[in-house]
């Protein structure tokens, strides 16, 4: 058993017990981003490690620590993508999606950080990722909210809020910033250590902090709220404006600031109480200067992620759980020729029965071991073939539940009378 190869912490399989689960989530989340008009990209895993260090910040824990950064074979430094915003606005830059157009995009798959992992918290993990480039009002960054709200709706899921703020403008923030710093210095001796290294780089993530120690000296700090510019104070009110109209109820923390640098004016994101530390389960904002700093055209842009394993981990949690997916049919099939026949009679009800499973006994058996596994499978239905019943032209049909018993059936209507059990 030594010598046996153990999977890289943090990263993990999702296994078909629990595959159901992610199928449901992914299906109603494709459906919903359908509905509000949004298109699927695929882009690459690995990028520049340039792009992520302009992109979400050269003073952030992701840049800082937290990137699986590597130099490949021609001497590139390049990255496991820890996010996926960075990667679509490159996308859009390098196949001249700009100009002026808008886009509503979303992708999915693999994220890589490489955190402390803890329940809810991974070093491959994935994300849904929505992007909205080339619109500046507050109504798309309105509609976003509602493309989750009604997300959780539809997953049936309650335990979810919606916290909002605003950035403001990335001028409005320096000066704020540099209140902040004032303030800070003058506690200096109070800071932790993660906050000390901040003051220089990114003293906005300070409030961010988990430390209950520095909760005091983080509520007597200056707020953004006071420093907003006009335009996005006004952008805020009608974000507000539009999630009351909506009936979407959420609270204003002026203490959510995002651990990337990208984002301007409104930040949002939905915690849990379920999930105990990792409450996180989709977050975003917008971002406007991002393609400017990735040398594209300026567009205005606004987006979210959400965490899938944080998503599936709250539906699993549903009393009434996800849909499983059980087998309709299974074929026993028992002699030489009843075998050979039941694998073409297995395609004839696949053919009939889109949609359905049906699975065939497949490495002999005696009727008994197969029952068995029929069983197991969860099927609803057993087809049972032999030489026999072969012979006669028919095959017998017998509900797996049920107290129903067992009848023949002519092979030429089976897939009706199959049909018609389902
Ligand atoms: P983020 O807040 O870093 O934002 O991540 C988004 C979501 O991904 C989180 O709310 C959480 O559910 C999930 N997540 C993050 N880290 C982990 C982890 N280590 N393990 C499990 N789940 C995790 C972004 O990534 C931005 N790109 C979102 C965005 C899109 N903003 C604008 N557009």
């Amino acid at each position: 058993m030594s010598n046996q190869i153990q999977p890289v912490r943090g990263m993990n399989d999702v296994l078909p017990a629990e595959i159901g689960a992610w199928q449901h989530v992914e299906r109603v989340a494709r459906a919903a981003l359908a509905a509000y008009g949004y298109e699927e990209v695929r882009v690459p895993i690995v990028e520049h490690t340039e792009l992520f260090k302009r992109s979400i910040g050269e003073f952030t824990d992701i840049v800082e620590k937290e990137m699986y950064t590597f130099q490949d074979i021609g001497g590139e430094s390049l990255t496991l993508r820890p996010e996926a915003t960075a990667g679509i606005v490159r996308c859009a830059i390098s196949n001249g999606l700009l100009r002026g157009a808008r886009h509503k995009l979303w992708c999915q798959g693999p994220m890589f950080r490489h955190e402390r992992p803890q329940k809810g918290r991974y070093r491959q993990f994935y994300q849904i990722d929505v992007e909205a480039l080339g619109f500046p009002g507050p109504d798309i960054d309105a509609e976003l909210i509602a493309l989750t709200a009604r997300l959780w709706r539809e997953l049936r899921l309650t335990r979810v809020r919606l916290m909002i703020n605003s950035l403001g403008t990335a001028q409005a923030r320096a000066g704020y910033r540099e209140q902040l710093v004032q303030y800070f210095r003058s506690h200096e001796s109070a800071l932790d250590e993660d906050s000390r290294r901040r003051l220089g780089g990114n003293p906005l993530r300070i409030l961010d902090s988990k430390n209950p120690q520095m909760r005091a000296l983080i509520e007597g700090a200056p707020l953004l709220h006071d420093y907003l510019d006009p335009e996005s104070r006004e952008h805020f009110a009608a974000l507000r404006a539009a999630l009351d109209a909506l009936g979407i109820a959420y609270e204003v923390n002026p203490r959510l600031v995002r651990g990337l640098d990208y984002y301007s004016r409104t930040v949002f994101e939905w915690v849990t109480d379920a999930l105990g530390a990792q409450d996180a389960v989709c977050s975003g904002g917008r971002y406007d200067g991002l393609t400017a700093q990735l040398g594209g055209e300026p567009t205005p842009a606004t987006g979210f992620a959400m965490g899938l394993e944080r998503v599936v981990a709250l539906v699993s949690q549903l009393p009434d759980g996800p849909p499983a997916a059980v087998p309709e049919v299974y074929i026993v099939a028992s002699g030489e020729r009843a075998q050979l026949r039941a694998l073409g009679l297995a395609e004839q009800l696949r053919d009939a029965l889109p949609g359905r499973t049906v699975l065939l006994n497949l490495g002999g058996g005696n009727f008994k071991t197969q029952f068995r596994r029929a069983d197991r499978s969860g099927a609803r239905v057993a087809v049972i073939l032999g030489d026999a019943e072969l012979d006669r032209g028919v095959a017998a049909v017998k509900p797996l539940r049920g107290d129903d018993g067992q009848t023949d059936c002519p092979l030429s209507e089976l897939p009706a009378r199959i049909a018609s059990l389902l």
